[in-house]
């Protein structure tokens, strides 16, 4: 089946073409560089720039592809969570499409996506398996029973990891988004040499707070007399940076030996993350654990696993019709599916 995936549900427009569910014709994101003057996205912004973009990169997705619209055989939409005016042009221009085209259409969950990002890199990961998705919205360990059948084990009760990268960011008065820049900085620092704090550390405890992290460098940054730089702020971020590797990597693995599955993967932007991407994987080989760490590109936001997981859906006979409607929160759409 040749699937249309499209993902507005925050400041990138994404768009790709997934043929039988494995393999990625075209995956085109075009990134709104509108909101670093903001230090964050601003949703209003971020939506008239999904209404202008969207159609150019469903083309450039299909010319990629090498077809036409005619070419598709169903479109799968991100419709929660996420910003709701963003979601909205997304979800919008899908149902259009599907109906001119009389296709079916599905919603999808964006945080499924980023779970399937690690079926489109390593479709025989052994299951049941422990992903940690780590975004600028969410950050949640999850047991993947199967394709489609989750269990959430824990997840951060106050910023994710992604929101704390960029808060970080922000406060040194770095460009938005913070995640790639700090990991650039941070590279030839010494990650020991602040001893920044982990939150609820104590052994079976899969939740993650990472605003006491955020805080402590607040303090610090109010304290300094002149801005960081150089060596300084590369030491300074690579221990910010350790500080919450740390913790999502042991969350990991103790869900792992608490679950006693075979192996253990990762999805989401933060999942980019250079030095978190190495950890992951020594940690899991010195536990025997198979581990899965997608391509950058298929961690960051990308219509390529929103096609996945709607090509999963349509093979299970699961499509939306007109009412098909967009939510922020990932719980409000449960109750209503
Ligand atoms: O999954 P994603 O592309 O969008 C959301 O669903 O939120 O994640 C974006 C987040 C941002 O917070 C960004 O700072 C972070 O991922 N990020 C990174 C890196 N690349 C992106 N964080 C740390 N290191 C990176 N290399
Ligand atoms: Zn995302």
């Amino acid at each position: 089946m040749i699937v249309l995936g499209i993902d507005t549900s925050c400041d990138e427009t994404a768009a790709a073409v997934l043929s039988d569910g494995r393999s990625i014709l075209s995956n085109i994101v075009a990134s709104q560089l509108i909101h670093a003057e903001f230090g964050g996205v601003v949703p209003e912004y971020a939506s008239r720039a999904h209404i202008r973009t969207i159609q150019p990169v469903v083309e450039k997705a299909l010319a990629g592809a090498g077809i036409g619209y005619d070419g598709l055989e169903g479109i799968a939409v991100t419709s929660r969570p996420g910003l709701v005016g963003c979601l909205l042009v997304g979800v919008s221009f899908a149902k259009a499409l599907a109906y001119s085209l009389d296709i079916p259409v599905v919603g999808v969950d964006h945080i499924e996506g980023h779970v399937f990002a690690v079926r489109l890199a390593e479709p025989d990961i052994p299951l049941p398996t422990i992903c940690l998705v780590v975004s600028g919205g969410h950050t949640e360990l999850i047991l993947v029973e199967d394709w489609g059948r989750y269990r959430t084990l824990g997840r951060t009760r106050d910023d994710a990891s992604g929101e704390a990268f960029d808060k970080v960011g922000k406060l040194l008065g770095l460009s938005y988004p913070g995640g790639p820049i700090i990991e650039k900085l941070a590279a030839d620092g010494n990650p020991a040499a602040i001893d920044f704090p982990r939150a609820m550390m104590k052994r079976g405890n899969l939740d993650f707070s990472f605003s006491g992290v955020k805080t402590a460098v607040r303090y610090r940054v109010d304290d300094l007399e002149t801005k960081l730089k150089g060596d300084e702020l590369a030491d300074f971020l690579a221990s910010f940076q350790e500080a919450v590797i740390d913790a999502l990597v042991t969350k990991t693995m103790w869900a792992a030996d608490a679950h006693d599955v075979p192996s253990v993967c990762l999805g989401g932007g933060v999942a980019a993350n250079g030095p978190l991407r190495a950890r992951f994987e020594e940690e899991a080989a010195r536990l025997g654990l198979v581990a899965v760490v997608p391509p950058k590109d298929l961690c960051t936001d990308n219509g390529a696993v929103i096609a996945a997981v709607g090509d999963s859906l349509f093979s299970r006979g699961v499509r939306d019709d007109a009412s098909l409607t967009v939510s922020a929160s990932r719980e409000a759409a449960r109750a209503r599916r």
